[in-house]
């Protein structure tokens, strides 16, 4: 007889893990999505209409994760997404994150709503990071935010265009969601944006980023930010070819297939799915990246056989996190990563290079572009 290992074994089995430890407005943030979230199931749901198409008698006694993007190597395509108010997880909330990605040899998305400064979030673990950025109405304040992160060591800007007005989350409405008096966001430390406006009712979150978030943003934004850091740029939330095509013309060096997580528009189509038709219109002039859902190796090897060179990881983190630090994010990295080892070797692709569009079928009914 072998011990029991006691810790949830997949991403999913370590939600209701973290929901026993969270705070009830913390959990219901980190969990929902807009409206009814029904784009928040779609996600989920989209990875059930297709298969994996396994080839035999390949030798898979090796199987190689690497992946290069933006001129890095990283040991897996796999990274963590930008989340917000990780130290409402854990204590050491977005250190730990980054310390469990650089353990893990991939690299994160710091989130300009961080509860942790950028510098200290760089210097907790030293490698490839990314620097995720809103754009508020001050735009000195976020020309600031930049400068800063180049100067810790960010090596991309990756600029979300998802979020002009904040998506109708009901759940944080319900439960008045705030930060609780020891948390800020530590990245706006003694100016008026370290805080949301204490008058407002329902959701803090939704007041902050009404009063702060820059709805006027247009294309014209991804040349000012070219014009102001030398670091490549990362368009994330971009889910037609339409805009596909733009992000390639307006200078993106990725973009990243994202509805968000399904928080802001509700009934957009599921990344899944606007995936294959964004990989087309981009024709390998640039890396393009998914999220949403990917909960399981399988899933990883989905998004890369649909066009994807590498996916991001939103809610498993924040699980990992909130169950065991530093040490549960690993946790969660090392389960994705060995799904994705064990995926490979099953399909008989030992390297993730060799996951195409013969990876995969789909269930009848839906068009892909034709190969
Ligand atoms: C997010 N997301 C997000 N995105 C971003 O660009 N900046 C941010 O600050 C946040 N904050 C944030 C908080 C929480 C609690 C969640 C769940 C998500 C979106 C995130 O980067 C990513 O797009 C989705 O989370 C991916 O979906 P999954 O993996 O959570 O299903
Ligand atoms: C969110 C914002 C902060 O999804 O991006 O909560």
């Amino acid at each position: 007889m072998t011990p029991e290992d006691p810790r949830p074994a997949s991403c999913e089995a370590l939600e209701p893990a973290a929901r026993a430890v969270l705070s009830e407005a913390a959990y219901h943030y980190y969990a929902g999505g807009a409206d009814d979230e029904t784009t928040l199931r779609a996600n989920r749901a989209a990875f059930e209409r297709f298969y994996l198409r396994p080839r035999v008698l390949r030798d898979v006694s090796e199987v190689d994760t690497s992946v290069e993007l933006l001129g890095e190597r990283l040991s897996m395509p796999i990274l963590l997404a930008p989340t917000a108010f990780q130290r409402l997880a854990h204590a050491e909330g977005e250190k730990a994150s980054a310390r469990a990605a650089r353990a893990a040899g991939t690299l994160m998305v710091a989130s300009t709503l961080s509860t942790t400064p950028i510098e200290e979030v760089a210097a907790a673990a030293p490698g490839p990071l990314w620097f995720q950025l809103y754009v508020f109405r001050q735009r000195d304040i976020t020309r600031a935010l930049v400068e800063r992160a180049e100067a810790a060591g960010c090596t991309a800007i990756c600029l979300t265009v998802t979020v002009p007005v904040q998506g109708n989350r009901e759940r944080d409405t319900r439960t008045g969601f705030r930060l609780p008096p020891e948390l800020e966001m530590a990245n706006f430390a003694g100016l008026r944006q370290a805080a949301f406006p204490d008058d407002a009712a329902g959701s803090g979150l939704a007041a902050f980023i009404g009063r702060e978030f820059d709805p006027t943003l247009t294309w014209g934004a991804v040349e000012w930010l070219r014009s102001i850091t030398r670091l490549p740029i990362v368009l994330k939330g971009i889910v037609t070819p339409e805009d596909a095509a733009l992000a390639v013309e307006h200078g993106a060096d990725a973009v990243i297939v994202s509805n968000h997580g399904g928080r802001q528009l509700d009934c957009a189509e599921p990344t899944l799915l606007a995936l294959p038709r964004v990989a087309q219109a981009v024709a390998g002039r640039i890396p393009v990246l998914m999220d949403g859902g990917i909960r399981r190796g399988t899933d990883v090897a989905k998004a890369l056989a649909l066009g994807a060179r590498a996916v991001l990881v939103g809610r498993p983190v924040l699980w990992g996190l909130a169950v065991d630090g530093q040490a549960g994010v690993e946790r969660v990295l090392d389960m994705l990563g060995g799904e994705l080892r064990r995926t490979l070797a099953l399909l008989g692709r030992p390297s993730v290079r060799a996951l195409d569009a013969s990876a995969i079928t789909e269930i009848p009914g839906l068009i892909l572009p034709p190969r």
